[in-house]
């Protein structure tokens, strides 16, 4: 990438912008090879592995392990780098910011992880020669104000694409890995992806302005992810950017450790500004980063840090039920989360006639010692409900074999509802037990009430959705509910990762869980096309993507954030490597779908916007309000 510098002080050339014309600095500055020679056209640089001599270029940043070189001679050609990182603590340590050095050395590409993309730097550096010192240093301003770079109207990424290798544009197209950056090594495209955008810039110094912070620090160490005043889409009302079909937000980028060894704030929360960030763009364990010079600052932080109340509440009859679906995080027995699990649920949700919990623990929690028992982790939370909402609340669950159904060892999590049992109850109860697979009786009625789907192989190490089918009280109103916790993203490549399309961890074995609860949806459906069925909780994945395009073709369910016309920018329950997203996602069958109205679901950030010690879970909870009425 090519940019305008000037170079004020001992060359005498103050504000005069280089053209890109070598012969400007011709008699100190003989120049065998560029930076842009070096760092090329590619995400790889074709002179990887060979040696060179008489690069010269203007220090413009130093680190704990080398410095950053930028091109004295740069060209007007977006797609090559005018720095590049020169590894080397010792080489570094004489070499002041500024000053303008004559180096030879070595081409290389390193990476630590063979997940992550390589980065082009120089290694060896020797023979060093100072041209001069005390030169000015003027970061590149990425903004979609700033006009500095030749051949480019505005210094802004791209906001929807991250690769030319995502098969149709899709970064979460199926199947995935089915390529990887370094071995296709394309031509960079920085008007069109993101990747490719960061790639042509790396190793350069640049400021950001009007900084937005994306979420909590994503680390102890205070990295966080922002954008800057450019161009974003998918932006959502509290400022930050929401993962919604085919837009996952390459316009983000995360800000690693500063470079003078101090810190950065680490109380961020998502919507917050921060002060403007002067540092180098460097890939940094598999992400895009800026590496401040200095540690970052709160600008404005975001206020009020909650949510109001959800508008959403049951009205005690069964044309008005409302449902919530909660994954309470590794909850157990004794957790001191409980009085504000219980205020999320109270004071924000309203009481809902119905919630379905995910990551319910047995009442030791992560102690293994093969109790599988969850009663006193949900007689707590229930009697602590019923103490703070003054209505009566109950609870089901169905307990796991031991240690078979994934998460932390000896948590057991497992799916549970908690009920107000003033509007419900269980329809013919007749619990099943662990291995005790539930199906669809004619009538049509449930095996087991409740009783888990479960099927050795789809649901191997894996919570087993809990089928139950209920009343309400009145007996007017009649519903089936399905309670998923699909198995985990675990093991997903960085979305800026070498593996193209990045690896969607676990994504087949969604893909058979989906298909397997959708089908024993479909065979109520099949029996009573006017059946109300809630399949609700933590889907691990997002709408559009193959999964849950299945589940949805499958079942017949419809998606409450569709039905409820939610705007797709607020669709999100959680926060990862920069975006809003939903793992969280409501379905009902097409006769309740059809009195749902506008906004009849929400789902609640009580977690997503506020500060880190004070989210109660990582996910929000969702909640909807349906007609259950049998008429
Ligand atoms: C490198 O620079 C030195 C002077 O510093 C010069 O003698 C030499 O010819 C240059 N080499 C090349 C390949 O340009
Ligand atoms: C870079 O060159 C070195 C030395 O020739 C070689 O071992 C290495 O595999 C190359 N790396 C890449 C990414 O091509
Ligand atoms: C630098 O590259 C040259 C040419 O490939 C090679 O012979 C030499 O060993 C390299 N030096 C180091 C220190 O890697
Ligand atoms: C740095 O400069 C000092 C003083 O000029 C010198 O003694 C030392 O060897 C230099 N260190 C390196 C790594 O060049
Ligand atoms: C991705 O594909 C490569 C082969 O190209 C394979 O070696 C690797 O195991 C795959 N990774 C995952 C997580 O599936
Ligand atoms: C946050 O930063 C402060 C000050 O640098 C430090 O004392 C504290 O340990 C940090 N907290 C976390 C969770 O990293
Ligand atoms: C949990 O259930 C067991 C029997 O399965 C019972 O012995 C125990 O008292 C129950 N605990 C609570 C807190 O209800
Ligand atoms: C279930 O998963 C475990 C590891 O989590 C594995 O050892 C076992 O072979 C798997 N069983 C089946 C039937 O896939």
């Amino acid at each position: 990438m090519a940019f305008s510098v000037s170079i004020p002080g001992q060359l005498g050339l103050i504000d005069e912008p280089y053209s890109g014309v070598a012969g400007l600095l011709a008699a100190p500055l003989v120049s065998a090879i560029t930076v842009a020679q070096i760092t090329g056209e590619r995400y790889q640089s074709l002179l990887n592995g060979t040696s060179f001599t008489n690069l010269t270029g203007l220090v413009t940043a130093k680190g704990p392990s080398g410095l950053w070189l930028r091109s004295t001679t740069p060209d007007d050609n977006e797609r090559t780098s005018e720095s590049v990182y020169v590894f080397g603590a010792a080489f570094a340590h004489n070499i002041t910011r500024g000053q303008i050095i004559t180096i030879d050395g070595n081409v290389t590409e390193y990476r630590s992880s063979t997940a992550y993309l390589y980065l082009t730097e120089v290694t060896t550096p020797r023979n060093v020669r100072i041209v001069s010192s005390g030169n000015a240093v003027e970061p590149v301003v990425l903004s979609k104000r700033t006009s500095g770079l030749i051949g480019r109207r505005d210094v802004s990424p791209p906001t929807e694409l991250y690769s030319s290798l995502d098969t149709n544009n899709d970064i979460f197209a199926y199947p995935n890995n089915v390529s990887r950056v370094s071995a296709e090594n394309p031509r960079l495209n920085p008007g069109r992806f993101g990747m490719d955008f960061w790639e042509s810039l790396s190793g350069e110094l640049v400021t950001i302005q009007g900084v937005t912070a994306l979420g909590r620090p994503a680390n102890t160490f205070g990295d966080q992810w922002v954008y800057g005043d450019w161009k974003v889409t998918g932006e959502n009302s509290r400022g930050g950017l929401s993962v919604v079909d085919k837009d996952s937000n390459p316009e983000t980028l995360i800000v690693g450790t500063p470079l003078d060894g101090t810190r950065n704030v680490n109380t961020t929360k998502l919507g917050d500004t921060l002060e403007t960030i002067v540092g180098v763009v460097q890939y940094d364990f598999g992400f895009y980063s800026i590496l401040p010079l200095t540690g970052t600052k709160i600008k404005d932080a975001k206020q009020p840090e909650l949510p109001p109340p959800s508008n959403i509440k049951p009205n005690g009859k069964c044309d008005g039920i409302t449902v919530g679906s909660y994954n309470a995080e590794n909850f157990a027995a004794g957790n001191t989360r409980v009085p504000r699990i219980v205020e999320h649920i109270v004071a924000y949700m309203n009481s809902p006639s119905i919630v379905f919990l995910q990551e319910i623990q047995d009442n030791n929690g992560e102690t293994n010692n093969g109790n599988v028992d969850a009663n006193a982790t949900l007689l707590e939370l229930t009697t602590a409900l019923s103490a703070r909402s003054l209505v009566p609340w109950d609870f089901v669950d169905v307990d796991p074999v031991n240690n078979q159904d994934g998460g932390a060892p000896g948590g057991n999590i497992r799916n549970a509802y908690i009920y107000r049992s003033d509007q419900l109850r269980l329809y013919k109860p007749n619990p099943g037990g662990p291995l005790d697979a539930n199906a669809v009786l004619p009538g049509p009625s449930l095996r087991y009430n409740p009783g888990r789907i479960t099927m050795p192989q789809v649901f191997n190490s894996s919570r087993k959705p809990l089928v139950a089918e209920w009343e309400t009280v009145d007996g007017k109103g009649h519903f089936f509910t399905v309670n998923v916790h699909f198995t985990s993203k675990g093991g997903s490549s960085s979305l800026a990762g070498d593996p193209r399309p990045p690896v969607n961890g676990g994504i087949d074995g969604r893909i058979a869980q989906g298909e397997v609860t959708g089908a024993f949806i479909a065979e109520i459906l099949k029996q009573d096309k006017n059946a109300a069925i809630i399949a609700a909780g933590d889907f691990n994945e997002f709408s559009g993507v193959e999964p849950l395009k299945r589940f949805v073709e499958v079942s017949g369910l419809r998606d409450l954030d569709v039905v409820a016309n939610i705007k797709d920018v607020e669709r999100y329950s959680y926060t990862f490597g920069g975006s809003q997203q939903e793992l969280d996602h409501a379905y009902v069958s097409p006769k309740p779908a059809r009195s749902v109205r506008n906004k009849d679901f929400e789902h609640v950030h009580v977690n997503t916007w506020v500060s880190g010690g004070n989210e109660v879970s990582d996910h929000d909870p969702a909640l909807a309000k349906l007609n259950v009425c049998r008429n």
